[in-house]
C-alpha cells in the first residue's frame, strides 16, 4: 500500500526562527501519527535549523527548488548536494509558481527530476492545468505532457522516491478546491500515464498527491479518493493547527 504523504509548502513564508518554533510544536503534536508521511518545506533558509529541530522525528524536510547542477557560477542558485547537507530528503520541483513567475519550462523541470534522483533527493514533481485549458477540455492533454516531459528519460530502477503533485492551477491559492471527483479523475489519469512510461507495478507505488486549497475541511473527502495519496499544501501549511487537521483527517481516512 502507499503511505499518503502531507507535504507544507511554505513557499516565501516565515524566518529562520518561526519556521523553528512551528516545527518544534510541530514536532511534538504529531508524534503520534503513525500511517500518514509528514514534510515540510520551508525557503531555502530555514532548511538547515528546521532539519536540526526535526532530527529523529517522524517529520521530514523538503526544498522548494533547486539548480541542477552539483556546483559552480550559478549566482543565487541553490545545488541538490547542498540541500541534502542542509538535511532535505524531498524537492518540490516545477511549482506552477516557479513556471509562471521565473519561466521554468517542461525542459528545466526535466533536468531537475533526473539531478535530483542522481543524488537520492526524491522529487515532488508538479503539474496542473490553468483555467482556461481546463475550460477548453485540455487538462489532460496538458497534464499528461508536462508529465511525460517530466520523466523523460527517467528509467523505473532510477526513479524510486518520484512523487508527483497534481495542481490545478485554478485551484492554488483561490480557494477553489477541484472536486474530489475531478481530482481523482486527474490523479488516476496520471497514474495511467506513468504506468505507460515506467511500467504498471511502478506506478501502482507511486505517490500522487493532489494540491490546491487543501483545507482540514476538504481534506477527508479528497484524500478518499483512491487515486490520491496525500496532499501538498500552500496556505494551510502555515497555520499549525489547520496544517495538524489536514494530517489528522488523513489518518483518519485510513483508519475507515
Ligand atoms: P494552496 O497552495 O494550498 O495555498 O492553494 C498549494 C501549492 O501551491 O502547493
Amino acid at each position: 500500500m502507499r503511505t499518503p504523504v502531507i507535504a507544507g509548502n511554505w513557499k516565501m513564508n516565515k524566518t529562520a526562527t518561526e519556521a523553528v518554533s512551528f516545527c518544534l510544536e510541530l514536532r511534538d503534536r504529531v508524534a503520534d501519527i503513525d500511517r500518514v508521511d509528514i514534510l515540510v518545506c520551508p525557503p531555502f533558509t530555514a532548511l538547515k535549523p528546521v532539519a536540526d529541530v526535526l532530527d529523529g522525528s517522524r517529520v521530514m524536510v523538503g526544498a522548494q527548488n533547486m539548480y541542477a547542477a552539483d556546483e559552480g557560477a550559478y549566482t543565487g542558485e541553490v545545488s541538490p548536494r547542498m540541500l541534502l547537507d542542509a538535511g532535505c530528503s524531498f524537492v518540490i520541483l516545477g511549482h506552477s509558481e516557479r513556471r509562471q513567475y521565473f519561466g521554468e519550462t517542461d525542459r528545466m523541470v526535466n533536468e531537475k527530476v533526473r539531478v535530483a534522483l542522481r543524488y537520492g533527493l526524491k522529487p515532488i514533481v508538479c503539474v496542473g492545468e490553468s483555467l482556461e485549458q481546463r475550460e477548453k477540455g485540455t487538462t489532460t492533454t496538458v497534464v499528461g505532457e508536462q508529465v511525460r516531459n517530466a520523466l523523460s528519460g527517467v528509467a523505473a530502477e532510477e526513479a524510486a522516491g518520484l512523487v508527483i503533485a497534481y495542481e490545478p492551477v485554478w485551484a492554488i491559492g483561490t480557494g477553489r478546491t477541484a472536486s474530489p471527483k475531478d481530482a481523482q479523475e486527474v490523479n488516476a489519469f496520471i497514474r495511467e500515464v506513468v504506468a505507460g512510461l515506467l511500467g504498471a507495478s511502478f506506478a501502482g507505488k507511486v505517490c500522487i498527491l493532489y494540491g490546491g486549497s487543501v483545507k482540514p475541511d476538504n481534506a477527508r473527502d479528497l484524500m478518499s479518493q483512491p487515486d490520491i495519496d496525500g496532499a501538498l499544501v500552500g496556505g494551510a501549511s502555515l497555520d499549525i493547527n489547520s496544517f495538524i487537521g489536514i494530517i489528522t483527517a488523513t489518518q483518519e481516512v485510513l483508519k475507515t
